[in-house]
């Protein structure tokens, strides 16, 4: 299952992917105007701590099908290695997802709310669809069993889409996403933190660590 950063925080990204395995980052219009920094070289700082190896997903502003394509192209050609394009699942951008698609450019439908919005992305030929888990639990909808339902059509029709579940508000979410068979997770680096953050793991390393210098003074194990 992949993990991927939900963020253009330039120092969060570097520390998390120095210390977890982490498969690339995603972004979209708020998460970069929150960074204050201009687009393209924002993003072109992200691919180079990240290595053009790993995905960056870059979303369109666009509202008509072509002009999303050329957005899309242009983010292809300005920067190199691993691009996902992120549309946002319009009648539109579906429109747009299924030429880029044609030509060869990946991309993932974001803003999927519902499994039918889902189905309509990976019949035309999304990589990935992006439902927005925390945000339908919101609408007093149940975004769980929403992942869930798309996984479970995707299997059934042997659809080539990966579910990129996406907006959580704690890691019992994501948790629940995981079990529910997604193939991977986007989330916040506060979130992605938050998964190592038990109390006990301290502890019981405190404890070892006590008893082995009680017993063996100083030494280290290679001593
Ligand atoms: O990737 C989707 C995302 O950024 C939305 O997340 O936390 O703003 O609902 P959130």
């Amino acid at each position: 299952m992949k993990l991927f950063i939900d963020s253009a925080d330039i120092n969060k990204i570097k520390m998390l992917t120095e210390y977890y395995s982490i498969d690339g980052v995603t972004t979209n219009p708020s998460i970069i105007v929150k960074e204050g920094k201009p687009f393209l070289p924002l993003l072109k700082e992200i691919q180079s701590s990240l290595g053009v190896e790993k995905e960056l997903f870059v979303q369109t502003i666009a509202d008509k099908a072509e002009n999303i394509v050329e957005e899309a192209e242009y983010i292809q050609k300005s920067l190199q290695g691993n691009i996902v394009i992120k549309i946002p699942v319009t009648s539109e951008g579906l429109k747009a997802i299924k030429l880029l698609s044609g030509i060869g450019i990946r991309t993932l439908a974001t803003t999927v709310y519902t499994p039918l919005n889902a189905y309509l992305a990976a019949k035309a030929g999304a990589n990935y669809v992006a439902p927005y888990v925390n945000r339908i639990d919101n609408l007093t909808g149940n975004g769980i069993q929403v992942v869930k339902d798309i996984v479970e059509i995707f299997v059934k029709s042997n659809f080539n889409c990966e579910v990129l579940a996406a907006s959580f508000k704690n890691t019992q979410q994501v948790l629940e996403v995981c079990l529910a068979g997604a193939h991977g997770v986007t989330a916040s680096p506060d979130i992605i933190e938050a998964f190592l953050k038990v109390p006990s793991i301290k502890e019981n390393v405190e404890t070892f660590s006590r008893e082995w210098y009680e017993l063996y003074g100083n030494k280290s194990l290679l001593d």
